[in-house]
């Protein structure tokens, strides 16, 4: 049996892999990671723990040739994509070709190959703006960007492929996202303001810092990943968050709070608003508990563990992770 992840030197992919090799649920399958490294970098194979049950390769899911890598796959976890708001706003062609192309060349192949489980990451983006509502999974999409668009359009091919093929597709909407492991993500607000306070420069929040979000831990999302392997989520798409939504500024002052038992005392600077609208955004995660899932990190913990982490990639002064601050 075999898993195939997608997008495998990513900041998902690393981290997936690795708890994929160290779980006893996983044991007996050997993993297949395939990347054509245009974001994640190559040095990123080498943060994937060694085993002799991985393999990991050029591969792009763009390509026809990507079938070979579906040989006896039994769970795809399709994590290959230009991710995020502004790349997709920036290459909309590219991303246009990899995002949507790219799935739907996966999921016919997969299709054919008869996997079992293909999981498709989307992202609370397709929902577009929600104001005092909490979203929930059959709200009405209505993506605000490209990005959003994107997802909703893979979504839409993967319920398909469901319906007409019986591939066993299963869509998580993931929310924000934070936390280290494999490498950071040093631009989202989390680490931002981490690598901020541990540099002694005041944290910027654009706006005032209102506007709210659910922020998942790293970790949460991968147990979501191995936990929502399961017969009655085929076909099913689940919101995918923490289940506690925070405003940008509870979280500038969790970390300020951090950052001020460690002896590091820097403040809150407020710039000017980066959208033309403040988003407030509520996330019903009912669907996913009802199937048992809770997650382990609460705001506090999650930005704590970060916080240690960052703390230590910058003390031993990896020279990649400097450059990417
Ligand atoms: N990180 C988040 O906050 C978040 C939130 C919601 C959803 N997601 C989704 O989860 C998935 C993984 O996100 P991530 O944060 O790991 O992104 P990432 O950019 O770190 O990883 C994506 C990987 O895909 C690879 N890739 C790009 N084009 C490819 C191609 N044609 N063939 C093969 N590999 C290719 C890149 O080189 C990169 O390593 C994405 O679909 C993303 O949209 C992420």
């Amino acid at each position: 049996m075999r898993i195939l992840v997608t997008g495998a030197a990513g900041y998902v992919g690393g981290h997936l892999i690795n708890s994929l090799l160290q779980d006893e649920k996983f044991a007996d399958y050997e993993i297949v990671g395939i990347d054509n490294f245009a974001v994640g970098k190559k040095e990123n194979y080498d943060l994937i723990r060694k085993d002799s049950r991985v393999t990991l390769e050029y591969g792009d899911i763009c390509d026809k040739g990507v079938k070979d890598f579906l040989k006896d796959v039994e769970i795809v976890y399709h994590l290959a994509a230009i991710s995020g708001i502004a790349a997709c706003n920036k290459y909309p062609e590219m991303a246009l070709k990899i995002n949507v192309e790219g799935t739907l060349n996966l999921l016919e192949h997969a299709a054919r190959r008869e996997v079992e489980y293909f999981i498709y990451p989307s992202s609370a983006a397709v929902y577009g703006e929600i104001d005092e509502v909490l979203a929930t999974e059959n709200l009405p999409l209505n993506p605000l960007n490209k990005y959003g668009a994107m997802k909703a359009s893979c979504e839409a091919l993967c319920k398909a492929y469901y319906n007409s093929h019986g591939l066993g597709t299963i869509i998580l909407r993931f929310t924000n996202i934070y936390g280290v492991g494999t490498y950071p993500k040093w631009r989202t607000a989390v680490t931002n303001f981490i690598k901020r306070a541990l540099s002694n420069e005041n944290l910027v929040i654009h706006g005032s810092g209102e506007q709210k979000r659910d922020f998942i831990h790293i970790d949460d999302v991968i147990e979501i990943y191995k936990f929502i392997i399961k017969p009655q989520a085929k076909g099913e798409v689940f919101n995918a968050g923490s289940g506690y939504v925070a405003s940008v500024k509870e979280v500038a002052e969790v970390v300020l709070k951090i950052a001020k038992k460690k002896g590091i005392n820097v403040n809150i600077d407020f710039e000017k608003p980066r959208e033309s609208k403040e988003r407030t955004f509520g996330y019903d995660i009912s669907k996913l508990r009802s199937l048992g899932f809770e997650s382990k990190y609460n705001l506090e913990k999650g930005i704590e563990k970060t916080f240690n982490d960052i703390e230590l990639i910058m003390n031993k002064g990896y020279g990649e992770f400097q450059k990417e601050i």
